[in-house]
């Protein structure tokens, strides 16, 4: 059946009138686009006139075709106008509506802070790299040859007492870890990576190790689960006054350099000499009267350290006629509590965003 040319350029023109009057009524840009879509589209009112092209006479297809690319085109251009006036309308009316007050304070976004605990572990392992110690890591569930034997405690010594354990239940614990060792524990102290550290590299060592450690222990200033860094080095010649050194570089990093730090004798079965370091009271300035977090002593326990007993180089296999080196093992937290004036060690662990918000 044959269609005049005439014909299909009048569906044509149909089709552009409908598409205008339609986003005439359009209120938004998105009704506008749902309009143009409905007669535009794939299987709009244009698509419909496509076929009639075919029954039109041969010489005017080329002709039509080009018309209906047209009125597609003219389409899509007054969709395009049309989602302009409608988006400057709206600016206008917004514009026109209750004044702008830009003084008024915005609604902030509350940017996060770091804990405490890991604001003082920064300073201290930024203070341990400028020396050129490198970050260890070791298991938080521990052998007990590692925890205890091989730094000098034996099975029944009394020092393991200093260090209320948490054990793991069975034998069957450390063989599963692949060693017929016994016992397994929440490691007590970082001090088993100093083992682990050395049996697995030849001397020299300069190691630091932020860490988690476990202890039967709760109260003010003592939580079952709390942070240490550890400090190895291992060198020749190393003396005691290489460990004062940089052990006061990193609590005045910490406390200011002017915090005083004191070493008194102490006992590890795996230091010889030991010592424990303090620090000043940061709390009364070192004044003492009336301090009730020194106990009026003016000093503060940061944490132990000493000499590497040659024992601990037998063994890991070091020659102790040769090497020499020093440890120490800090509270982190205890850190975080003198620094920030935290009183109790278990608000550091309530997840009260209260504490962190000071920061
Ligand atoms: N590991 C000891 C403790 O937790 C501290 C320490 C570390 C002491 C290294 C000496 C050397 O109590």
């Amino acid at each position: 059946m044959a269609v005049s040319a005439d014909a299909v350029r009048a569906e044509l023109e149909a089709v552009l009138e409908e598409v205008k009057a339609a986003l005439a009524a359009a209120d938004s840009p998105d009704a506008a686009r749902a309009a143009a879509a409905v007669l535009l589209g794939k299987k709009g009112a244009l698509a419909k006139v496509e076929p009639l092209l075919k029954e039109a006479p041969r010489e005017e297809r080329p002709k039509l075709g080009k018309a209906l690319n047209d009125v597609r085109r003219s389409g899509e251009a007054a969709l395009q106008s049309r989602i302009e006036a409608l988006e400057a309308a709206a600016r206008k009316a917004s514009l026109a509506g209750p004044p702008h007050d830009f003084t008024l304070p915005g609604r902030g976004h509350r940017l996060g802070s770091l804990h405490p605990v890991r604001l003082v572990e920064q300073d201290i392992l930024a203070a341990l790299s400028s020396l050129g110690f490198e970050v260890a890591d070791g298991p938080e569930v521990e052998l007990e040859k590692y925890n205890f034997e091989m730094l000098g405690f034996p099975p029944d010594h009394p020092a393991r007492d200093m260090q209320d354990s948490f054990f793991v239940a069975g034998e069957a614990a450390g063989e599963a870890a692949g060693e017929a060792t016994g016992g397994v524990v929440l490691r007590t102290h970082t001090s088993p990576v100093q083992i682990r550290e050395m049996l697995s590299h030849p001397p020299p060592v300069r190691i630091s190790c932020p860490g988690v450690v476990y202890r039967r222990d709760d109260d003010v200033t003592h939580s079952p689960m709390f942070h240490q860094i550890e400090g190895l080095l291992v060198d020749e010649g190393v003396t005691l006054a290489h460990m004062k050194g940089v052990m006061t570089l990193f609590i005045r990093r910490v406390f200011g350099a002017d915090a005083r730090v004191r070493f008194r004798p102490s006992y590890f079965p795996f230091t010889e000499p030991s010592a424990e370091v303090d620090v000043g009271c940061t709390i009364c300035g070192g004044t003492r009267v009336g301090c009730r977090v020194c106990k009026e002593s003016g000093w503060l326990e940061l944490g132990g350290c000493g000499m590497v007993h040659p024992v601990v180089f037998e063994n890991v296999g070091y020659d102790p006629e040769r090497w020499t080196g020093f440890a120490f093992g800090m509270g982190v937290d205890r850190f975080a509590m003198l620094r920030y004036g935290i009183a109790d060690i278990r608000l550091l662990y309530e997840n009260d965003v209260r504490l962190l918000r000071q920061l």
